[in-house]
């Protein structure tokens, strides 16, 4: 299906001050090393055609501008609650839509990638990106955010180059459950029809689509890539992502076990997973999404490698480079025939949308649903159960791995307090429940490491006042080692 209406036509307005930015990676500068990883990519002479970097401080991406000297960085951003109908009313809004163009400005980056997740939903936070709830009227909220953003953008962010960076949407992963009514590729056409953005297809993410809405056992991967792309709006993919996939270490263990009773069509339960090598699956599947006659916007194909071992990169990035090099070349530089659209100069202020009460209501229960407190019944949860079988991995595994483990083992950062808690009998189990208890606005930019902290020593004075001071010492070493470990000197230059 091609795209059309005023929106296409101002998304094709926009896409045509990007240049095609060829093969890259994306990246977090600080893990790998971006010094040690570019060296390592100059050495076997495959260096990337542009960087796409992850959200960090702003002497970070200024150093890591002035290491690329002239090279191509994106950015991909973070903490713009894009899929959440209260995002423009929060507090935090305003300053994380001010970060993001002083980031994308320091950049100089042509876009702004940002997953359509959250990592807020009704005043609870989670660590991981949460996917939307897929209905009617969350795309329509999504597209009014989108063309919000874009919009103070338009205002606030302008190029060397005289442009101002386009709003990608990524499509997100789904990790064993999928929420909502409406299929996904059709959730992302609404959005295109609604707002000017471009998209990013992630393999990876699509994989998990075919995974966990349980098309699989209806169908062969070719035969749903092929419906899938059919009715997702391929003419607004601007950037495609490919990342690794792998069982996660909390289920693990469980995994391996359930392997050996495993019927012949089932797949494995692998989800989103940067550090993991890339399964040869995911480049199966790109093979037939890079032939599809829509896909006529495309300007980046990256590797996304973030917490990945250095030389693993840079096998992989060899081998994607050697494998679709020049089939890149050839799709983005054959001739398009560009419809002549008529195009507006500026995205006018978006106006009030319809009533977001009951989407407000829904993300509530959609919040009660992820921690357990209640079943996943009512209008935003489809009848046919196939995409919520396996949603109990996510409640009682991933979730409390997420608050106990995820960036930062709490055993590990709070030594003593957590030491004396076990002599007191008090499990750490109690610190999911106490965080899931209640809802807590947004405050300031978007940080779950410091959130975490900040809660710990919360849980720590109502579970044993007497540890106070022991748990808000600890805390206070770990908010001060992660200030240094994320504004590192700048980095040595690489020749
Ligand atoms: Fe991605």
């Amino acid at each position: 299906m091609v795209s059309s209406g005023p929106y296409h036509g101002e998304f094709i307005r926009r896409l045509r001050t990007i240049p095609v930015h060829g093969l890259g990676l994306s990246v977090d500068v600080h893990a790998p090393d971006l010094t040690s990883l570019r060296r390592s990519l100059q050495e076997r002479q495959v260096p990337p055609a542009y960087l796409e970097v992850f959200r960090t401080t702003p002497k970070a991406l200024a150093s890591t501008r002035k290491q690329v000297g002239d090279g191509l960085l994106t950015y991909h951003g973070e903490g713009l609650w894009l899929t959440q109908p209260e995002m423009a009313d929060s507090t935090a809004f305003e300053q994380e839509i001010a970060e993001a163009a002083k980031h994308l400005m320091l950049l100089q980056s042509a876009w702004l990638n940002h997953e359509c997740a959250t990592k807020y939903v009704a005043g609870y936070h989670y660590g991981t990106y949460v996917p939307p709830l897929y209905t009617p009227l969350s795309a329509d909220v999504v597209a009014h955010n989108t063309r919000l953003i874009q919009h103070l953008l338009d205002r606030q962010c302008r190029l060397t180059n005289g442009n101002t960076p386009l709003m990608l949407l990524e499509m997100p992963p789904l990790t064993y459950f999928v929420a909502g009514t409406m299929s996904i590729p059709t959730f992302f056409r609404v959005i295109s029809e609604r707002a000017p953005c471009g998209l990013v297809l992630d393999v990876g993410h699509l994989w998990t689509v075919f995974r966990y809405s349980d098309a699989h056992r209806a169908m062969s991967l070719t035969r749903f890539i092929e419906d899938f792309l059919g009715e997702f709006p391929m003419d607004r993919v601007v950037e495609i992502h490919v990342a690794g996939l792998a069982i996660h270490e909390s289920y693990r263990a469980l995994a391996s076990r359930l392997t050996r009773d495993m019927d012949d069509d089932s797949l494995p339960a692998w989800i989103d997973a940067h550090a993991a090598p890339i399964p040869t699956v995911l480049f199966e599947m790109l093979d037939q999404i890079l032939c599809h006659p829509q896909l006529t916007s495309l300007k980046g194909l990256a590797l996304e490698v973030d917490t990945k071992p250095v030389e693993l990169i840079v096998d992989e990035f060899a081998e994607f480079s050697r494998r679709y090099g020049a089939l890149f070349y050839r799709l983005t530089h054959a001739e398009q025939a560009a419809p002549d659209f008529e195009v507006r100069s500026v995205l006018e202020c978006p106006r009030e949308i319809p009533s977001t009460q009951p989407l407000q209501e829904a993300y509530d229960r959609y919040a009660q649903v992820l921690v357990g407190k209640t079943e996943p019944v009512g209008s935003e949860w489809s009848q046919d159960k196939a995409g919520i079988q396996e949603l109990d991995l996510y409640r009682s595994l991933y979730l409390p791995y997420e608050l106990l483990h995820w960036g930062g083992n709490l055993e590990d950062m709070f030594v003593e307090s957590c030491r004396r808690l076990r002599e007191r009998d008090v499990s750490l189990d109690g610190f999911v429940a106490f965080w899931f208890r209640e809802p807590r606005p947004l405050v300031g930019a978007y940080d779950f490491f410091l959130l975490k902290v900040d809660r710990f020593v919360e849980f720590v004075h109502e579970v044993a006042p007497e540890l106070h001071g022991i748990a808000e010492r600890e805390a206070e070493e770990l908010r001060q080692a992660y200030r240094f470990a994320n504004e590192p000197g700048v980095p040595a230059q690489v020749s």
